[in-house]
């Protein structure tokens, strides 16, 4: 064994086929079972978009209907849940309180550990009615506000930004978050869709592979950038400091948040769609300032170091925009996210085999107890 054989990172180990989606970073594209991402977020409500990577296909308009009214029904947040969340601080990450309410849910189905087609679907579509709940209320409580009931009359992006604001934004608001939230469901076998993956290999239940996915997608390598980039446009302030602000940043060999991706080397395919949804939103507000901040960062980076937005790029100051607190950007990369980790836990589950690499070992030679 030689260091040239040890592929840390898995850095582009091939593991296994996936019909959910296709990244291709030659061409700079993502496909959703064969679709570009750009054209499902300019034609397509999430709910279509989750009812495709869960089967296949995009819905017919009776599919469709009954998939809303199923998810529609669902929505509301369990008694048990809410009393879960109640004795969780604060002060804890909202992340925490995901993985702890999607834990709750898990420990409360009597079929936590079934895992046949038509339970995995029905535990994947409750956990995507239910995320928004919990999301909403997580942000909710911590500004001191009370739940809001969910609205059966309104579609997933609306009904979700009523029970986190108690209304429903103006049209380009629903629909800049509905291209975030189709944007962020998928993307192969990114770290958090691989832990996923890897427990489901073991053949444990669909709500243990949510909780790590949660884990694991909480890094601010990972999800945790959005956030991250929230943080760090708050420390820079205004455009005028940005390019002070990041040959600090560079010289202290700080990673700028929201830049490179392990995939795409040459741009993330999905970003040109949210920075259009994050300038309608900029206009909509009256903010060129974050544009301007914006920009001025993005072309900083290239002329420093010739490192390319990522998607949690443009999605941290479009979420800013919306509304909602840094602290609930993963969370909301997490309810859209589900649809895409629950995809592959199906396909695992459907193919599997035991995930179970290999190590070199480097540490001392055989020794023995004294004596
Ligand atoms: N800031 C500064 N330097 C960077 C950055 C960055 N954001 N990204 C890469 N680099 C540099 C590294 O320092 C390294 O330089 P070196 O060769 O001189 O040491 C080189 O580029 C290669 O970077 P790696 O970290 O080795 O590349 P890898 O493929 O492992 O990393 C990653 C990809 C983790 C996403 C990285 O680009 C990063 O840390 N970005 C910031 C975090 C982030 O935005 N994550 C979100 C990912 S996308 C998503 O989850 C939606």
């Amino acid at each position: 064994m030689t260091d040239t054989d040890i592929k840390k990172g898995l850095a582009g180990v091939v593991v296994d086929y996936t019909a959910v989606s296709k990244v291709n970073p030659e061409t700079n594209s993502l496909l959703y079972r064969g679709y570009p991402v750009q054209e499902l977020a300019a034609n397509c409500s999430f709910e279509q978009v989750a009812y495709l990577l869960w089967y296949g296909e995009l819905p017919t308009d009776a599919e469709l209907a009954e998939f809303e009214r199923v998810e529609r029904g669902q929505r509301a947040l369990g008694d048990n849940v809410k009393a879960v969340i109640d004795l969780i601080p604060t002060t804890a990450h909202p992340m925490d309180v995901i993985r702890t309410a999607v834990s709750a849910i898990g420990a409360s189905d009597p079929d936590a550990d079934l895992a046949t087609v038509a339970s995995s679907l029905n535990k994947a579509a409750r956990l995507y009615a239910q995320l928004p709940a919990i999301v909403a209320y997580d942000q909710r409580r911590r500004r001191g506000e009370d739940l809001v009931p969910p609205r059966k009359d309104l579609g997933y992006s609306e009904n979700f930004l009523w029970m986190t604001f108690e209304e429903v934004p103006d049209q380009v608001v629903v629909d800049a978050f509905t291209v975030s939230m189709i944007l962020y469901a998928e993307h192969s076998f990114n770290a958090s869709t691989f832990t996923a993956r890897v427990i489901t290999s073991t053949l444990s239940d669909l709500y243990s592979a949510v909780v790590g996915g949660i884990g694991a997608l909480k890094g601010p390598l990972h999800g945790g950038a959005n956030e991250a980039v929230m943080h760090a446009f708050d420390e820079i302030g205004t455009a005028d400091r940005a390019e002070a602000w990041l040959d600090d940043a560079l010289a202290n060999k700080r990673k700028i948040m929201g830049f490179g991706h392990r995939v795409y080397k040459n741009g993330d395919s999905r970003v040109p769609t949210m920075k259009a949804a994050l300038d309608t939103l900029a206009e909509h507000y009256n903010r060129p300032d974050m544009l301007e901040l914006y920009e001025t960062l993005e072309q900083a980076m290239g002329s420093r170091k010739n490192i390319k937005p990522n998607l949690d790029y443009p999605s941290g100051p479009a979420y800013n925009l919306m509304g909602f607190d840094t602290l609930t950007f993963t969370p909301l990369f997490v309810a859209s996210r589900i649809v895409g980790w629950t995809a592959h836990i199906m396909e695992q589950a459907a193919s599997n085999a035991l995930i179970r690499p290999l190590s070199a070992y480097n540490g001392p030679d055989e020794r023995h107890l004294p004596g």
